[in-house]
């Protein structure tokens, strides 16, 4: 007979790992995990809404909704190194122990990336690797593509490069501008992002249950 609860595959069960949510601007991803981290079976909360822009709309709704909230404006940084090294500083000292970029528009470091590696995701508008980087809608609707998405991945130090962990598909209509295509991929994001944060929480806790039971995951 399989005893699942003792299994040690299955691993102990954990609280909601904290998460932190790096924007810059409207925020709407932010507040599609924001929602899902809600739900109590949700295996995330949401420890700290953080944005390099002081006048991110996303930041203003956070605070609202009485998230934690903090500003690191980039402008006030002579290197993106510096800024990096502030910005891990705060991510470690309110406890967040995996990031979601969504939305974020700051290259990070190589140095920033590797020390946060496998608990750095981001969400991407294209079916990645196709159209990496700006303006991808309008060069999918350019290129004539039947089909195009987003994509949640794992940060690496090549922009837009690292494992792919899910994708959502959308089709391209017959008279669609880059607006309307966005609006069709943003829908998609929204149920995307949530959706693969539990799929790579899901993997740690089975991976930690596999450690000697009890032993805290450090980073
Ligand atoms: C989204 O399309 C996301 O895929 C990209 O930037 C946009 C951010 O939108 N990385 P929002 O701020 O989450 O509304």
């Amino acid at each position: 007979m399989i005893d699942t609860p003792s299994d040690p595959v299955f691993g102990p069960p954990r609280d909601k790992t904290p998460i932190g949510i790096l924007i810059s601007g409207r925020g709407s991803n932010m507040r599609a995990l924001v929602d899902a981290c809600d739900a109590a079976e949700y295996p995330a909360s949401v420890r700290l809404v953080l944005s390099n822009d002081p006048a991110a709309p996303g930041l203003a709704w956070a605070a609202e909704q009485g998230l934690a909230t903090a500003v690191i404006d980039h402008r006030a940084f002579a290197t993106r190194a510096a800024f990096d090294s502030t910005l891990n500083a705060r991510l470690r000292a309110t406890g967040v122990e995996v990031i979601c970029l969504a939305g974020f528009m700051r290259l990070l470091t190589a140095e920033f990336v590797l020390t946060w590696r496998d608990r750095l995701l981001n969400i991407h508008p294209s079916l990645l690797p196709a159209y990496k980087g700006l303006n991808t809608h309008a060069r999918a609707l350019a290129a004539g593509e039947r089909e195009h998405g987003c994509s949640v991945h794992f940060v690496v130090p090549d922009m837009d490069s690292g494992p792919i962990i899910g994708q959502a598909r959308v089709p391209v209509l017959s008279g669609d501008t880059p607006e309307t295509l966005a609006e069709r991929v943003l829908k998609q994001e929204h149920k995307l992002y949530p959706s693969c944060l539990a799929a790579v929480l899901a993997g740690y806790r089975t991976l930690e249950g596999a450690r000697a039971a009890g032993t805290p995951h450090t980073l």
